[in-house]
């Protein structure tokens, strides 16, 4: 199957977008588009994870990062990822960054960014966050960041191997709608059997453009349905292990106040527990000559 192709969105296209538009559309939601200068530039006393349980009852709120855009992600989770991970000067892909959060990362920690979504209301609603201006000292170091339209199963302006880490976060199938629908190629239109099968694209492209020996971190949450547990993220786990990744890290995130279908329920009582976690896998693309290395940590079952 053909996937839309990757086009990069000019400064100018984005300045004739918010002449005419003072919010964006995703899904049901609208989203107001701002350029208030940030106050703030990094997060207040910064300290690395060091255990595999991730909690941020603070979501972080620096520079322009905000919670408006569903299901966007804290952005102290790519903030861990780049420090632990990449050093001044490298290259990180977020291939479905929704509202731009990695990449304002980026921009905050001297890392070059390549961002990508499926859908252009994102890609201006990212774009709006990256508009703004760094303070002197920080200037002296700033990333650049690129953005595109496109679809993750096709990173065709990505040469292979050139990243040195990729933090993605994928719809989690269709708990969250990102587009109206029947929107091309928007993964959070597809039901179970067909969003997996849309990871093997996703995983593939991964795996081609990293680095070997670099990391792929991937964001994923699992759902219920009629009652019963629905492990979204075991398929994942199994789509980028098939794929050739090693498993390097799995943390737990737990998650703070849930706008998801997951905690719509009503009744005082269950039969169940509700989801307040969710997985983050942190894979590696072997080096050439490790095959049958590390084998537990490979598919094995
Ligand atoms: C969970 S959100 C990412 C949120 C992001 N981490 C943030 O902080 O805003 C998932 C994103 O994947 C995008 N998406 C869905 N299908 C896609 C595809 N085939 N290729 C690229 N992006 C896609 C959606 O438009 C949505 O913005």
């Amino acid at each position: 199957m053909a996937f839309r192709r990757m086009r990069k969105v000019e400064e100018a296209e984005y300045r004739a977008f918010i002449e005419r538009n003072s919010y964006v559309r995703i899904g049901k939601n609208r989203i107001r588009l701002n350029t208030i200068p940030p106050e703030t530039f990094s997060p207040p006393e910064f300290r690395p994870e060091e255990w595999t349980l991730w909690s941020f009852p603070e979501r972080g709120e620096w520079a322009t990062h905000h919670s408006a855009y569903r299901g966007n992600w804290s952005p102290y989770i790519p903030r861990n990822l780049i420090e632990k991970y990449t050093k001044h000067g490298d290259t990180v892909l977020d291939q479905m960054m929704g509202s731009g959060t990695t990449l304002v990362e980026c921009r905050l920690t001297g890392r070059n960014g390549i961002g990508v979504d499926i859908n252009r209301e994102t890609v201006m609603l990212a774009m709006n966050k990256l508009d703004f201006s760094l303070p002197d000292d920080l200037q002296k170091t700033e990333g650049r960041v690129e953005l595109f339209i496109g679809d993750a199963r096709n990173l065709d302006m990505i040469e292979d191997s050139s990243i040195d880490l990729i933090a993605t976060h994928p719809p989690y199938c269709g708990i969250i709608k990102y587009s109206s629908s029947g929107k091309k190629g928007d993964l959070s239109q597809l039901k179970l059997p067909e969003f997996m099968e849309a990871m093997k694209g996703v995983a593939s492209e991964a795996f081609r453009v990293l680095r070997e020996n670099r990391y792929c971190a991937v964001l994923i949450g699992d759902t219920r349905n009629r009652r019963h547990y629905v492990p979204i993220s075991v398929g994942v786990l199994s789509v980028f292990l098939e794929e050739g990744f090693v498993l390097k890290e799995e943390i737990i995130k737990v998650q703070h106040r849930t706008r998801s279908s997951r905690e719509r329920w009503k009744m005082r009582s269950y039969d169940f527990f509700k989801i307040g976690h969710e997985h983050l896998f942190i894979f590696r693309k072997p080096a050439c000559g490790e095959d049958g290395e590390f084998k537990l940590s490979r598919k094995w079952w």
